[in-house]
């Protein structure tokens, strides 16, 4: 690249965020309410961004953060909160009280595109850089006060001089590459099955959520809005989506999810199919120098406790904070203990998903011992007080620190 075409971006405080995913955007959001210039640099389009269709489950503390930061008013009208969970197992489906056993907090339905429109309508508002279609993006002097990202965009050789970067990257990006490998541990595990993803034009028939166990495999009963259900089936890891026309998905659905009351997913027009890979990753720790990492970039949850998204704005929130403390002369404490604290969270959560997905799956090669245990754990759970207590507490969220 001929370096007349190389521009060099400085503000007074910059914070280069390297992906616009949720993580990203509610950093460069909470960044600019505390008057800290950022540039968001993502390699997608904003079209792609905005409609790819991920989970939706909001734990309290992402609705109070949300509301905190201003970005909570469409949230606040369209959002649906739900108080209780369904567990179905054995053909009969039980209620969990989450809000009953957690002092009245619960969880917010509501798509992560919707939050990713609303963070970035919020964000081109502002008037601070968000940059789509980046590419050659790399991150530089990481463990150095003035750490760099170069990228291409629009045909222009870039360079962001930074105080600190923010790898918002998500689980396939560049940031957590760019740590020297003696620097970090990864702790990974792979399930055995995968999720067969559906968007249905279908109002939903239950009110609220439900996880089920039968025979046949994990089935999960979701939604988006009084219209549109989302439903998932287990299947395998390399499941070929084009073996599944609508009608068996619904049989499918029918048969794992139906129960003796009589309840049962309403089919509608499928509007969208695909499969979700189930992983646990862990790497730490989740800073090296100036970058620090947060959301995917950091961890991977297997989807069946709803915890990626509310683990990313953990995370951004506590950067957030700590930047904030260190810009404003507080030093830098908070930012020591960033990794340490996220850490703890995502090991909680990493618990909670894997306990969830083992109780919920069955898994090839078991034998009838084992799917009997799992019977007896979940009429355990719904039988006793301080198990479904437990359930509660983790699955609404501790709240953010
Ligand atoms: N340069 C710039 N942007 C990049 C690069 C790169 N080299 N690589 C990836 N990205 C972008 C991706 O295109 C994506 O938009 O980083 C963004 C990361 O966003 P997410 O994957 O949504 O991750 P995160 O913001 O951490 O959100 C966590 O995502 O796990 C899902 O649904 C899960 O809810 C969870 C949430
Ligand atoms: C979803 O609505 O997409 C959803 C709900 C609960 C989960 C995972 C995904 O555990």
């Amino acid at each position: 690249m001929c370096p007349c075409l190389s521009v060099f971006l400085r503000g007074l405080f910059l914070v280069g965020i390297v992906g616009a995913g949720p993580a990203g955007l509610m950093l460069g959001h909470l960044l600019h309410r505390a008057g800290i210039d950022s540039v968001i640099l993502e390699s997608r389009s904003r079209e792609y961004v905005v409609e790819r269709v991920r989970a939706g489950v909001l734990e309290q503390g992402t609705v109070d953060l949300m509301h905190e930061a201003g970005v909570g008013d469409r949230l606040g009208r369209e959002g649906m909160r739900h108080e209780g969970i369904y567990i179905r197992f054995g053909g009969a489906r039980h209620r969990i009280d989450m809000a009953g056993l957690t002092g009245g907090r619960a969880i917010t339905i509501y798509g992560q595109n919707e939050v990713v429109k609303d963070l970035m309508t919020l964000r081109f508002a502002s008037g601070r850089p968000l940059h789509f279609e980046v590419t050659d993006l790399s991150v530089h002097d990481l463990d150095t006060r003035a750490p760099r990202v170069r990228f291409q965009h629009e045909g222009v050789q870039h360079e962001a001089a930074c105080d600190f970067i923010a790898g918002c990257d998500g689980s396939h990006g560049v940031c957590r590459g760019a740590v020297p490998p003696s620097h970090l541990q990864t702790y990974e595990r792979e399930y055995p099955f995968a999720w067969l993803g559906i968007l249905a034009s279908a109002p939903p028939t239950s009110q609220e959520l439900v996880y089920s166990l039968s025979e046949r495999g994990f089935a999960l009963f979701s939604m988006r809005s009084p219209t549109i259900t989302r439903l998932y089936l287990q299947c395998a890891p390399d499941e070929d989506v084009n073996g599944w026309s609508d009608d068996r998905i619904w049989g499918e659905l029918i048969a794992r999810l139906g129960s003796d009351d009589g309840w049962a997913p309403k089919p509608g027009a499928i509007l969208q199919k695909g499969v979700t890979p189930m992983r646990s990753v862990v790497v730490e720790p989740m800073r090296y120098g100036r970058l620090f990492l947060a959301g995917d970039a950091a961890h991977i949850v297997p989807p069946t406790g709803a915890k990626g998204l509310n683990l990313a704005m953990a995370d951004v929130r506590r950067l957030a904070t700590a930047i904030e403390e260190s810009y404003a002369g507080g030093g830098e404490a908070r930012l020591d203990e960033y990794s340490d604290r996220g850490l703890r969270r995502t090991w909680r959560a990493q618990r909670f998903s894997w306990w969830m997905t083992s109780m919920l799956h069955r898994q090839e090669g078991e034998t009838p011992f084992d799917y009997r245990r799992q019977l007896a754990e979940l009429d355990y759970l719904v039988s006793s007080q301080a198990a479904m207590t437990s359930l509660a507490e983790n699955y609404v969220g501790t709240p953010f620190d």
